[in-house]
């Protein structure tokens, strides 16, 4: 008669093998290639979505332009500063983006041309365009988020594909 104990631990041995042959064929297909990993718990899963914010020839220079990014509830602005910034993009590297809400409390931010800051009336914070949305002074503690900005030459045309910083309000750009 067989040995209990020890066809308990052939059991164990053998269906702890099955199991992680099973898990390692579930992962790799049959021709070898690797499968990317599952997302981790809790972790964001969506992209940020491309979106056209117009042709970089139709922006007037030093002058704002409205859009929305990453969706419609999230008011942005788009500038062509008329000389080369940090991450600026199309023909002359002069074209960059930001969120139209304050970082302080969410007001929204208006474009000074004369300065060529973006200014929050309600409490007085200015922020620098031409230097990645720096705050500059007033009551936020953070930068202007910035919106990535992609631009294709043969098209002419300005793409947002990402932000910089967190918007305000959000506790993840994308959900
Ligand atoms: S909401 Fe803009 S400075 Fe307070």
């Amino acid at each position: 008669m067989e040995n209990p104990k020890v066809s308990r631990r052939i059991f164990m041995m053998t269906s702890g093998g099955s199991a992680a042959a099973l898990a390692t064929s579930a992962l790799t297909p049959a021709h070898g290639a690797p499968v990317a990993s599952p997302p981790a718990s809790g972790a964001t899963t969506l992209n940020y979505p491309k979106r056209a914010v117009g042709k970089a020839a139709a922006m007037p220079v030093n002058q704002a332009v409205n859009f929305s990014y990453p969706d419609a509830s999230s008011p942005c602005y788009a500038i062509r500063m008329g000389s080369p910034v940090p991450g600026g993009v199309g023909p002359n590297k002069d074209i960059v983006a930001y969120s139209a809400m304050c970082t302080h409390m969410g007001c929204p931010v208006a474009y000074d041309t004369g300065t060529k800051t973006f200014k929050c009336g309600c409490h007085f914070s200015v922020f620098d365009p031409e230097n990645k949305g720096q705050m500059v002074c007033g009551q936020a503690t953070e930068d202007l988020p910035q919106v990535l900005l992609e631009y294709d030459s043969r098209s002419d045309s300005v793409q947002a594909v990402a932000i910089n910083g967190l918007l305000y309000g959000r506790q993840s750009n994308v959900l």
